[in-house]
């Protein structure tokens, strides 16, 4: 496939990431089908999408022509069948549950055609736990965008052993016409580069906050105005979701038998549904959502 050939592009999970990503792609001038397992993340997304652009035009940052055609181009679908059927490019973005993706992946295997180039979204898990899921894994890589992804410039394109050259090159390219700025990541390791670098600080964050040397919030205020950080690490994780952060760490304590820093925080805060922003709650409280 040439990157002028691309025409539809599925997203799967219409979660605070997948509608983002969905959205940047319509706003770049391609045609996009969200769909999600749950009815209501769609009705959800749609009112979030109308809200978005509506309140982009209103502030003078699109005309109304352009949020026209952005919402003409942005899909919702019920199915993952008329979501993938003649995608060129599907994104994966679901549940980080590796049970649930890999599943999702089976059943995306029997739609698409083997020429489609298959991208996982997921922060932690690679792509070749799903190789054994798909036709062909050639075209399978992860394509990992951050939070907030309407914003945010940087995509990792992964790539594992399984991986096609051409593959990454096409994910890049595509990257490129979205808007983004991608760093190839040349082989498979735990955390990419960026969550490895941002890890190695949450780490010793939370060890400072479980040691009692200070507050979550002034850890934050140092990071900030002593590194220039625009978000201080529990800040960050209200954003990205203590949920995601709780599920990550179990893994890796069971990957690894070692507990991480900041395990029983996150476990509490989770089981009491501060998951941070998306509940309202997490190391700070936020009005409505
Ligand atoms: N939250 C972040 O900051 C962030 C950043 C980068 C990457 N990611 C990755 O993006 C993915 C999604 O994360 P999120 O924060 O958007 O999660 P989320 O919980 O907000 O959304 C996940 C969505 O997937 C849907 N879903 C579950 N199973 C599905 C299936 N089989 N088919 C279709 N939809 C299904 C859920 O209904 C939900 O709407 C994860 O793999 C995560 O690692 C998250």
């Amino acid at each position: 496939m040439k990157i002028d050939a691309l025409k539809k592009v599925c997203v799967a999970g219409a979660g605070q990431m997948g509608r983002q990503i969905a959205l940047t792609i319509a706003l770049h001038g391609y045609d996009v089908y969200l769909t999600d397992s749950v009815p209501a993340a769609l009705a959800q997304t749609d009112t979030w999408s109308r809200d978005y652009l509506d309140g982009r035009v209103s502030k003078g940052k699109m005309t109304s022509e352009q949020a026209d055609a952005a919402r003409a181009r942005f899909h919702l679908v019920p199915t993952l069948q008329q979501a993938a059927a003649g995608s060129q490019i599907v994104i994966e973005a679901i549940l980080e549950d590796r049970e649930i993706k890999r599943s999702f992946y089976f059943e995306l295997g029997g739609i698409v055609g083997e020429d489609t180039i298959l991208a996982s979204n997921s922060s932690y898990m690679v792509s070749s736990l799903f190789q054994d899921c798909v036709k062909t894994p050639s075209r399978l890589a992860n394509m990992h965008f951050f939070n907030p992804a309407l914003v945010l410039k940087l995509v990792e394109v992964v790539k594992g052993e399984h991986t096609a050259p051409d593959t990454v090159e096409l994910i890049v390219e595509f990257a490129k016409k979205i808007g983004k700025t991608p760093i190839r990541v040349n082989r498979e390791i735990d955390g990419f580069v960026v969550n490895r670098v941002l890890r190695a600080i949450r780490d010793e964050a939370y060890f400072l906050v479980e040691e009692g040397v200070c507050t979550p919030e002034d850890l934050d205020i140092g990071v900030e105005l002593g590194l220039n950080h625009p978000m201080g690490p529990f800040r960050l994780l209200d954003l990205t979701g203590i949920d995601l952060n709780y599920m990550s760490m179990e893994q890796r304590w069971k990957d690894t038998g070692i507990k991480p820093h900041g395990y029983d925080i996150a476990k509490q805060m989770y089981e009491s549904h501060l998951w941070g922003r998306k509940t309202g709650k997490g190391f700070y409280t936020y009005g409505e959502t």
